[in-house]
């Protein structure tokens, strides 16, 4: 064994024995006499001191000992007269007797410590040296646990883990697909999974009731914060289930990880229909920590000679309690904040409720004092508050107020990332409308079952449908999404001919699907977690990529190793593939 302990272990009452350390060396500091190294490795830290007198030799190699060289050193653990209360090893020190050099290193090309002067591309690039760091080491901790803890879970509850396959078909649904040629089926292409989801259904028909996989999933698509084009889900699917069983097993897979991981109690799990996700908040994935949500005003405001209200499909707005002291810079940083292009609005008028009583708006040539008190009423105003209201089309002005009152709830100080508010959206639409195909889209995807009571609004009303799809939604982050199936070879026909698949067309991408349904398919339902995301809500924050051991940047490139690349002529001979000038 190259080591007794860890870099972490030790304690007092190891004082006096002999031990073997190996690790990276972190920094170190030389003091004439003596020579003190802070040795790392994954489990923490611990103080080597090399003492001139007794030990030269080693003291003259300890002294040339560079950044992140790997050592290995025998020695004595000994009480420390100046002890670290911020370091678990803190009250102890080894005084080293032997020292053996494992390997060498280059200066590294940014410090690996907590707060780091490397840039992120810098970092992605050696990404095995930031991985050193204490940030990435403590997120890849969590993301273990949160792994193990899921598996634990499901394996209580009776799920299997089953392997599905990673080179599938390509289907015109969703996000576009990663594409691989096949060399042994010439000009034919497999592609990878954008979710394991036909496999897991089909699972259910073969009888496996309750299937589980942590997986990866690929999708095509622009990325962001959230989104990485290879990502992992924690993909899941029951037999003989309604809604209600689903959404019930995965608040309790929610609350154990919240429990078993943070050691919080989260066991509130309410449902908002998504109708009343977008009338209230604007968005299907409402930031719950806070309420703020959103009061109509059309009644109030309308036909009082303010042109632009009088204009408009909707006014609507928010009471943010208490902030009626904003200054007149804050306020014009505020109307830019909304005008911003990418939100779009047009302005921004507010009303503030002063502490002695008044009210002052921005439009105070239009409206009596009369006519805004009857605003703040319908706001539940109180003295103090200031209401902000945005007005135009109906879905654009709740898309921009749910901008505003997410910039309102961190201005607020309202979005603590250590506070969680889970919700379950439920009764999505079934169908949305796609204007640059002129066709409706599956919202969740194609083999969600529409609501009983709806089915007859496919032919008359398509937009109408509501499916029995849900998502959950913590602290505004879509964590995962899922649905009732359709079980039924007939409406899952019908369903492709309302997304504009022929009958051909339907049977060649999803006949393999269909003709399962006519073998005895059980009624079934399931959910996928996007794992990277809850396990960086877990950490506190809002990139996953922090949370992925080898993370692709903006562009979808690994610039560790350089991927995507070319590949050599010989490699596509083999797959009969010609390269076409690339379009600027
Ligand atoms: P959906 O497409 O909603 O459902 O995906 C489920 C969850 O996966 C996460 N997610 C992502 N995470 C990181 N990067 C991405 N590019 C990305 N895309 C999605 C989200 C999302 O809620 N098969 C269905 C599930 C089902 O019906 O059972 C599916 O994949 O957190």
């Amino acid at each position: 064994m190259l080591r007794t302990h860890t870099c972490g272990e030790l304690r007092i009452s190891d004082i006096n024995s002999t031990v073997k350390l190996s690790g990276w060396v972190q920094r170190s500091r030389d003091l004439g006499g003596m020579t003190f190294i802070d040795l790392r490795d994954r489990y923490g830290i611990t103080q080597l001191v090399f003492n001139m007198e007794t030990h030269p030799k080693q003291g003259e190699q300890a002294r040339k000992l560079g950044r992140e060289y790997v050592i290995q050193i025998t020695g004595k653990v000994a009480e420390r007269s100046n002890k670290n209360a911020k370091i678990a090893t803190g009250d102890i020190e080894i005084i080293v007797d032997d020292l053996t050099i494992l390997n060498k290193a280059k200066l590294p090309p940014f410090t690996i410590e907590d707060d780091t002067d490397g840039g992120e591309e810098l970092r992605m690039k050696y990404r095995y040296l930031d991985l050193r760091r204490n940030p990435l080491r403590k997120a890849m901790e969590l993301r273990h646990k949160m792994a193990i803890t899921t598996r634990n879970y499901l394996d209580k509850q009776g799920f299997f883990e089953i392997e599905t396959p990673y080179l599938i078909k390509s289907t015109p649904e969703g996000a576009r697909d990663f594409i691989v040629p096949s060399r042994m089926n010439a000009n034919q292409f497999y592609a990878l999974p954008q979710s394991p989801q036909t496999f897991k259904q089909l699972l259910m028909v073969a009888g496996y009731d309750r299937y589980y996989q942590i997986v990866k999933c690929f999708r095509d698509e622009d990325l962001r914060a959230d989104r990485q084009p290879e990502f992992t889900q924690i993909d899941c699917e029951m037999a003989f289930v309604e809604q209600e069983d689903i959404l019930n097993t995965f608040e309790g897979l929610t609350s154990y990880l919240f429990k078993e991981v943070k050691g919080l109690d989260i066991s509130n799990f309410p449902r908002m229909d998504y109708a009343d996700a977008m009338k209230f908040y604007g968005s299907d994935k409402p930031d719950m920590r806070f309420d703020m949500r959103f009061v109509e005003l059309n009644d109030l405001a309308q036909n009082k000679g303010f042109v632009v209200f009088d204009q408009a499909e909707l006014v609507i707005g928010i009471n943010a309690s208490g902030m009626a002291e904003y200054t007149r810079k804050q306020l014009d940083q505020l109307t830019d904040f909304v005008k911003k292009p990418q939100i779009g609005a047009a302005g921004l008028v507010y009303v503030k409720y002063n502490t002695d009583g008044t009210l002052k708006s921005s439009v105070d040539k239009f409206y009596s004092s009369e006519e805004l008190q009857k605003w703040a009423e319908r706001f539940a105003a109180k003295p103090g508050d200031l209401m902000l209201i945005l007005s135009g089309g109906t879905d654009k002005v709740r898309k921009q107020l749910n901008e505003l009152r997410l910039e309102m709830g961190n201005r607020m100080g309202l979005r603590n990332p250590n506070t969680f508010a889970p919700l379950w959206v439920v009764d999505f639409p079934l169908l949305e409308w796609d204007e640059e195909s002129g066709r409706y889209h599956a919202m969740h995807h194609p083999f969600t079952s529409p609501k009983k009571e709806d089915i007859e609004l496919l032919s008359t009303d398509p937009g109408k449908v509501r499916a029995n799809a849900y998502d959950l939604v913590i602290n505004g982050v879509e964590i995962g999404g899922g649905s009732i199936r359709i079980h039924d070879r007939d409406l899952q026909k019908l369903m492709f001919k309302h997304l504009g698949f022929t009958d051909e067309e339907a049977q060649a991408q999803f006949g393999f699907l269909m003709d399962a349904f006519e073998f005895g398919a059980p009624p079934h339902g399931g959910v996928a977690f996007g794992f990277d995301r809850i396990t960086s809500l877990f950490g506190g924050s809002d990139s996953i990529r922090d949370y992925i051991a080898f993370p692709k940047n903006n562009s979808g490139r690994d610039i560790m190793i350089d991927s995507p690349s070319p590949i050599a002529q010989e490699q596509l001979d083999e797959l009969r593939l010609n390269l076409v000038k690339a379009k600027k």
